[in-house]
């Protein structure tokens, strides 16, 4: 297996979540700040991570720009999966505010839809870590619950 992790993140929250996931794929697991993916990177990968906060509903405008640059069929043959971070329902007050923000939904599945549209195959549901905060931090027991989700794509 070669696999690979790439993320953004803003706040640091979701590069601490990459790195879980990195470990628990395996000591040499490269995990790489979007801006740092150069397309060799992506030689001989056959497992594939991205991540990204969700910022409005969406991916951050880097993820998304490098999904949609890379080549179609780039992605043929790799076992892929997205994850995100974001802020929990519940801690939003404004029932208004917290109906638009379930109803606008999470950057893994659009990531997920892009991976497949570059031809990953999706191995495992994408997923959502917590933030307490938009700055973090990470609700407690997230990183070991990232690496336990990424652990079930072996
Ligand atoms: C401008 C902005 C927009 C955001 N939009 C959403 C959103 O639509 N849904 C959500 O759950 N969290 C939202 N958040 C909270 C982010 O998901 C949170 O800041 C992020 O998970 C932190 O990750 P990072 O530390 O890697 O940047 C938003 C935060 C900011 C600052």
């Amino acid at each position: 297996m070669k696999a690979l992790v790439i993320y953004d993140s803003v706040f640091g929250n979701t590069e601490k979540v990459a790195r879980a996931i990195g470990s628990a794929l395996g000591a040499d697991v490269p995990v790489k700040g979007v801006s740092a993916v150069s397309p060799a990177d992506l030689s001989g990968v056959d497992t594939l991570l991205v991540g990204s906060p969700t910022r409005s509903f969406k991916p951050t405008p880097a993820v998304t720009d490098f999904l949609a640059a890379l080549p179609a069929g780039t992605l043929n043959g790799v076992r892929a999966a997205a994850f995100d971070t974001r802020i929990p329902l519940d801690s939003i007050k404004n029932p208004i505010f917290r109906m638009i923000v379930k109803k606008g939904g999470y950057a893994a599945p659009i990531i997920e839809k892009a991976l497949s549209g570059k031809g990953a195959a999706i191995a495992i549901p994408g997923d959502g870590f917590i933030v307490l905060e938009s700055e973090g931090p990470l609700k407690e027991g997230e990183l070991e619950r990232a690496a336990e989700w990424a652990r079930s794509m072996l």
